[in-house]
């Protein structure tokens, strides 16, 4: 049923290019798909070319509330939801040994990944995630149910079976024959699904649990078929030298030997790339997944996105549960605020105490809020080269959107009418109010391809 929405719109164009409309109108087809967007006083001549929309639903928000397109998760371990908040006092092997190895283990268990995959998708959608990039386990079963639960609930997702051969436990780990056979099937079983809204991504877990041997065989399969990829890189100091150990080559060239650097590939973290692998990732037209909360957990270190995205990278936002401690993409962005913040002070600083003055670079500026947003929305969808579909408001794209209501708790919005501030200034507060403050009772209903997945 075509509908359309008037009131308050948000939405970006690209990292610097924040559109809003005080009073705007969006109009959505039967098929999800937008339509129309723009200021309310243009719709009636929109609506004389446009005629099937003559008897289309209306919908009006109110002074509170605007729309948003929906967060984009860039990285994220359905599996370790389960163990959210734990181990977050150790290092990244550390933690991978003592809590998540286990854990995933247990997912052999397909009652277990049903009953947990089910709230995992179910919580993602209450936090506002309508796009989702999701780490199963080892067991292409279990991650089945997760594509299976993702679609059932209407949510958009990429899917990985993980991989890993080598360096894990021995009860958690593949032999290079199973893990590429059942790649291949779970690609299958996934295009079996026919549908639009889940699809399969390769995913060798890092270069450290995989061999080079099944490395180069899921760059060969994902080629062939055109998939998207996923893994982590860079992300902690004593696993940088592990894998550079055992490729001898830079982190970046561990993958790209492999074919795996592909403009569908997003990497997790990238916290350490040196020039040279920027340099490659460029080329290549990877992305990067920052995930600044698991990056402050795990003490793995600060991520200079603007440095990323200065060299032409692709940059979105990853919660990286359970290496994050937030399910929420809205609070991976004041993370990715705070890191950028951090990193301000650290390269303004001025070190006196050997007597030296050192200012690294002064004119440093670090990330704002509109940024930010751009990061969590459109700029996540680049990086899951899915921007062609979704990520903003752009005619032709779905319909993927929140609508966040500033009303109630924690926000404390009461309507400014009367302090003669401009519509414009009234919705630019109203944005800031609910990303510094709110949270997911703010966000009132998450829609995908026009369809409301959560209210
Ligand atoms: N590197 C390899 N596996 C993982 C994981 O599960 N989480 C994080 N943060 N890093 C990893
Ligand atoms: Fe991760």
């Amino acid at each position: 049923m075509a509908k359309v929405f008037f009131g308050q719109i948000i939405h970006t164009k690209s990292l610097n290019d924040f559109e809003i409309f005080t009073s705007g109108f969006i109009a959505v087809d039967q098929n999800g798909k937008i339509v129309g967007v723009g200021n309310e006083f243009v719709y009636d001549e929109w609506l004389t070319q446009h005629t099937n929309f003559k008897g289309a639903t209306v919908e009006r928000l109110s002074n509170d509330q605007f729309l948003m397109p929906g967060f984009v998760d860039c990285h994220i371990h359905a599996p370790q939801v389960a163990q959210i908040g734990l181990g977050l006092d150790m290092p990244l092997l550390d933690w991978l040994n003592t809590y998540t190895f286990p854990l995933e283990a247990k997912y052999a268990d397909q009652k277990f990944a049903q009953k947990t995959y089910a709230k995992v998708v179910e919580n993602t959608i209450k936090a506002g995630t309508t796009l989702a990039s999701y780490f199963g386990t080892n067991h292409k079963e279990s991650t089945l149910i997760l594509a299976k639960e993702a679609l059932r609930q209407g949510q958009r997702a990429l899917i990985g079976k993980v991989c890993s051969n080598q360096n894990s436990p021995e009860f958690y780990v593949e032999t290079t024959d199973k893990s590429i056979a059942s790649t291949e099937e779970f690609v299958k079983d996934i295009q079996k699904l026919e549908t639009d809204l889940v699809k399969p991504t390769i995913t060798p877990r890092f270069a450290l649990s995989c061999t080079k041997e099944l490395m180069a065989k899921l760059g060969e399969i994902a080629h062939k078929n055109d998939l998207h990829i996923q893994s982590h890189i860079s992300e902690n100091l004593s696993e940088i030298d592990f894998v550079k150990s055992l490729y001898n080559t830079s982190y970046a060239e561990a993958y790209d030997n492999a074919g795996l650097l592909t403009p569908k590939t997003v990497m997790a973290h990238a916290v350490h790339l040196d020039d040279e692998e920027i340099t490659l990732f460029g080329k290549r037209g990877t992305s990067v997944a920052h995930c600044p909360a698991s990056n402050n957990m795990l003490s793995s270190g600060l991520c200079d996105v603007l440095r990323l995205i200065k060299n032409g990278i692709k940059v979105g936002l990853g919660t990286d549960v359970s290496g994050g401690n937030s399910m929420s993409i809205q609070d991976a962005i004041l993370r990715a605020l705070d890191v950028s913040h951090h990193l301000e002070f650290v390269k303004k600083q001025e070190i006196k105490g050997s007597g030296r003055l050192e200012v690294q670079d002064q004119a440093y500026q670090p990330l704002n809020y509109k940024q930010a947003i751009f990061l969590a929305t459109l700029g996540g969808a680049e990086a899951l080269a899915l921007s062609n579909i979704t990520g903003n408001f752009a005619i032709g794209k779905y319909f993927d959107a929140l609508i966040v209501d500033t009303s109630n708790y924690p926000l404390h919005n009461y309507n400014a009418s009367n302090d003669n501030k401009s519509p414009d200034l009234i919705l630019l507060e109203m944005i800031q109010k609910f990303i510094y403050v709110g949270d997911d009772r703010n966000i009132l209903r998450v829609f995908v391809a026009g369809n409301q997945i959560k209210n």
